[in-house]
Order: structure tokens, then C-alpha cells, then sequence
């Protein structure tokens, strides 16, 4: 499979792995086509994301998708990080192999997650701001 000298980048030296012990946000999906799962832990300050770390059970490619993603958002604004697409996270990466679209969503569906996680901490109704997110089997035994 040919990945992009990004994602080889990304997935051999990821960035912001681990997890932030005092998160004002942590999301957690699992990938309903392969079972891998992510999760993102988010430091919120104001508006500003002011640090995001992720640990994954996922492929290369989740890897890579949440280490540009973790990049994308950090220092920016909550509507920046809403606004963010798995379609620019995999161009920001020159693209992934299609068999491989579906793990980039991870990435965004982590974020959006540990969003309305920070949202429900604040007394928020997080869904008209980030939506409806799919049901995590994980959790819904
Ligand atoms: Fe599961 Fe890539 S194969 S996230």
C-alpha cells in the first residue's frame, strides 16, 4: 500500500501521544468498520484548545490521522476544532489510500466526542453545538 511520505511521517513520529490527567474533555469512539478505538483528551482554557494528546488501538493510518488532527486543533478555538474535517485532515496529509478513508474518521469523531464531553462538564447541552454523535457500542452494552 502506498502512504504518503506525510503519513509515514506521522505514523513513525506521532505527535501528542499520551493522555492530559486534569482534561477538560476526553471523547472516545471506537470505528464501527474495523473495532480499532481512539480517544482524545482535550485542555480547554476560554475558547482555546490549549493542549490535546490521543492514545489509539488503531492502524497506521488512524495513527497518522489523529497525530495531524492533534496538530490542527491545538492553539485553536472550539469552532475551529468543530469545524475540522477528516477530508482536510487527509489532505493536510497528501491523501490515504482509499481502503483506508474510513480510519481517518476516528480522528474527527474523537474530537467532536471530547467536545460534548466538555460541554455536559459545563452544564451544556452539547448536541446543538457539536451535533448528534453516532452511538458508541463500546459503551451502550
Ligand atoms: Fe481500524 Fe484503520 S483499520 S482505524
Amino acid at each position: 500500500m502506498n502512504y504518503s511520505e506525510k503519513v509515514m511521517d506521522h505514523f513513525t513520529n506521532p505527535r501528542n501521544v499520551g493522555e492530559i490527567p486534569d482534561a477538560d474533555g476526553i471523547g472516545e469512539v471506537g470505528n464501527a468498520k474495523c473495532g480499532d478505538i481512539m480517544k482524545i483528551y482535550l485542555k480547554i482554557d476560554g475558547n482555546v484548545i490549549t493542549d490535546v494528546k490521543f492514545k489509539t488501538f488503531g492502524c497506521g493510518a488512524a495513527v497518522a490521522t489523529s497525530s495531524m488532527a492533534t496538530e490542527m486543533i491545538k492553539g485553536k478555538t472550539i469552532d475551529d476544532a468543530l469545524g475540522l474535517t477528516n477530508k482536510a485532515v487527509m489532505e493536510a496529509l497528501d491523501g490515504l489510500p482509499p481502503v483506508k478513508i474510513h480510519c481517518s474518521v476516528l480522528a474527527e469523531e474523537a474530537i467532536k466526542s471530547a467536545l460534548a464531553d466538555y460541554y455536559k462538564r459545563q452544564g451544556v447541552d452539547p448536541e446543538p453545538i457539536v451535533g448528534q454523535l453516532p452511538p458508541c457500542e463500546h459503551c451502550s452494552k
